[in-house]
């Protein structure tokens, strides 16, 4: 018996790797059924101030198809920064987000929203020594 029947997670997952995976992971080992949320490439653009590499369409695709996902799905700048929008939209049980958000405004913010609607947050490790970013200056450098 799993900890939560619906988990939602969102990333940008550009340039897919094990940081991601683990993260996917960790979050299906604690709920029966995982929604996953990709950010679209206007929220990468105009909120991490980078170009995408891989289109949303190629990185959902990805994503849709690992064995610890069961649904993906797209997901927009406001919905991003309302995380409200999302669960009217899903009715998840949990959002699972990385524990570097943990004590943030925005998230002490969706932790008083989803109460009132009986949703949790869990915050799960990051894997430190790789992101998207660190891969692309690793390539760069070479
Ligand atoms: N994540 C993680 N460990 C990492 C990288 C990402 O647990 N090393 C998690 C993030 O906390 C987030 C999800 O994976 O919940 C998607 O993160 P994303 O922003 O796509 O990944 P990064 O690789 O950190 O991208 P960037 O370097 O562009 O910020």
């Amino acid at each position: 018996m799993k900890a939560y029947g619906t988990g939602f997670t969102t990333g940008v997952f550009d340039l897919f790797h094990v940081g991601h995976l683990n993260l996917l992971e960790r979050c299906k080992e604690r709920c029966d059924q995982l929604i996953v949320a990709v950010c679209d490439d206007d929220y990468v653009r105009s909120v991490k101030h980078k170009e995408p590499v891989m289109t949303q369409e190629d990185r959902m695709r990805i994503i849709g198809n690992l064995k610890c996902v069961d649904r993906v799905v797209p997901i927009t700048v406001a919905e991003v920064e309302n995380k409200l929008l999302c669960w009217e939209k899903y009715r998840f049980d949990v959002l699972f987000s990385g524990d570097d958000w943990k004590g943030s405004e925005r998230y002490r913010k969706t932790e008083r929203q989803f109460a009132r609607v009986g949703a949790r947050i869990e915050y799960l490790p990051y894997t430190h020594g790789i992101s998207t970013t660190e891969l692309k200056e690793k390539i760069a450098r070479r």
